[in-house]
C-alpha cells in the first residue's frame, strides 16, 4: 500500500479540477488581509482551520467566499497562484487547469483585469521556472442568473487570449446546467472548451443536462452518475473524463467515509475519473494526499492507479502533441519504477 502510495506521489500527473481560491492557505490569507488592511473575522491561523467543518456544500462556500474577499489588487491574486503552483509541482503535478470564479471578485469591486492578470502571470511563470504548463477556465456561479454569466462572459471579451475553458461552479442543488443554457452556447461560440460541476450533491439529471445542454467534454466531480446505469453506459461509451475529488467528497459529507467512495465501482464501470484536490487549503490536502487516501481506504491495484494517472492527461485540454508527450512521460515513469 505504501508502494502505491509512493508510486501515485511521484508519478508525473495533471490535476483537472482546482479552484485557485480554493488553494487559499490561511497564513497567506492573513498576510494579504494584512497588507491590504483588510479584516478577518479570525483571530489566528488556527481559527480558520478550526473552521473548516462543512456538513454540505453550501457551509463550504459561505466560508470561501469570505476568505477570497481578502484578494483585491493583481499581486494578491499572483501570490495566490503562485502558492498553489509551487505546491503542486512538488505532488509532481506537470500540467494542471484551474478554475476561477471572477463573479466572486468584481461583485466586491475587484478589476476583472487585476484578478486574471495575476493568474495569468503565475501560470507564465510556472511554465518558465517549474516546467509546468496550464489552462485557465472561467467558471460562473451558478447561484447567481444567467444574465450575471452573460455579462462576466463579455467582460472577459478583452482577456480571451488568457482563457481556455468556461466551468460551472458554487450552489448545485436547485440551479440546474439548464439555466445556463445560452451563456454556454456563446462560449462555445467563441471555441471555449465546456465543463459543468454536475452530480456533486445535484440528481443525475443534472449530468444529463450538463451533456445535451451545455455540451460539457468533462464532468466535475459526477458521482452521482452511478445511481443511473443509462448514464453510466452514456459516459462509458463517450469516454468522458470525470474530475473525482475524494478529500472534498468527505469534507462536504458528498460521501460519508473514504471507505465508501465510488472511485472502485467508477473504475469497474468503466468510466474514466481522475484524481483532483478541488480546494485543496479547505480539504486538508492536495493532489497527492488525495492519491493517498483513496489507496489507504480502498483496495486499488497498482492497474487502478495507472489509469487514474492515465486518465488526468487523457482528460486534459491539452494539444494532442503535447498529450502524447506528457502520456510518454508518465509510461517512462511507470516502466522505470518496474
Ligand atoms: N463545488 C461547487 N462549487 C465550488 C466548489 C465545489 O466543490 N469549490 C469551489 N466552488
Ligand atoms: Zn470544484
Amino acid at each position: 500500500m505504501t508502494d502505491l502510495i509512493s508510486l501515485a506521489a511521484n508519478a508525473p500527473k495533471a490535476e483537472l479540477h482546482l479552484h485557485i481560491e480554493g488553494s487559499f492557505e490561511p497564513e497567506l490569507m492573513f498576510a494579504i488581509a494584512q497588507r491590504n488592511g483588510v479584516k478577518l473575522p479570525f483571530a489566528s491561523v488556527e481559527d480558520i482551520r478550526a473552521a473548516y467543518n462543512f456538513s454540505n456544500l453550501q457551509e463550504f462556500l459561505d466560508i470561501y467566499y469570505q476568505g477570497m474577499s481578502v484578494l483585491l489588487c493583481e499581486r494578491d491574486f499572483y501570490d495566490l497562484t503562485w502558492a498553489y503552483l509551487k505546491r503542486a509541482a512538488a505532488d509532481n503535478v506537470i500540467h494542471t487547469e484551474i478554475f476561477f470564479d471572477p463573479q466572486g471578485h468584481t461583485a466586491r469591486g475587484v478589476a476583472f483585469a487585476d484578478a486574471i492578470g495575476g493568474i495569468a502571470r503565475a501560470l507564465g511563470d510556472a511554465q518558465d521556472k517549474l516546467g509546468m504548463s496550464s489552462k485557465l477556465i472561467m467558471c460562473f456561479l451558478r447561484h447567481l442568473s444567467e444574465e450575471d454569466a452573460l455579462a462576466t462572459l463579455e467582460e472577459a471579451q478583452p482577456f480571451m487570449a488568457l482563457i481556455d475553458g468556461v466551468g460551472l461552479d458554487s450552489s448545485e442543488i436547485g440551479h440546474p446546467p439548464s439555466k445556463f443554457e445560452r451563456v454556454f452556447a456563446k462560449a462555445r461560440e467563441l471555441g471555449l472548451h465546456i465543463v459543468a460541476h454536475a452530480g456533486e450533491e445535484g440528481p443525475p439529471d443534472y449530468i444529463w443536462q450538463a451533456l445535451d445542454i451545455l455540451k460539457v467534454e468533462r464532468v466535475d466531480h459526477g458521482n452521482r452518475a452511478l445511481e443511473d446505469g443509462k448514464l453510466v453506459a452514456r459516459l462509458a461509451d463517450e469516454g468522458m473524463c470525470l474530475t473525482v475529488c475524494p478529500l472534498s467528497n468527505l469534507k462536504l459529507c458528498v460521501v460519508d467515509d473514504m471507505k465508501a467512495h465510488p472511485i472502485r465501482a467508477m473504475l469497474d464501470a468503466g468510466l474514466k475519473p481522475c484524481i483532483n484536490s478541488d480546494d485543496p487549503s479547505y480539504f486538508g490536502g492536495y493532489v497527492n494526499d488525495n492519491f493517498a487516501a483513496l489507496i489507504d481506504a480502498l483496495p486499488l491495484t497498482r492497474t487502478d492507479v495507472e489509469q487514474l494517472l492515465r486518465n488526468s492527461f487523457e482528460g486534459a485540454f491539452l494539444a494532442a502533441e503535447e498529450k502524447n508527450k506528457a502520456l510518454r512521460r508518465l509510461e517512462d515513469y511507470l516502466l522505470s519504477v518496474g
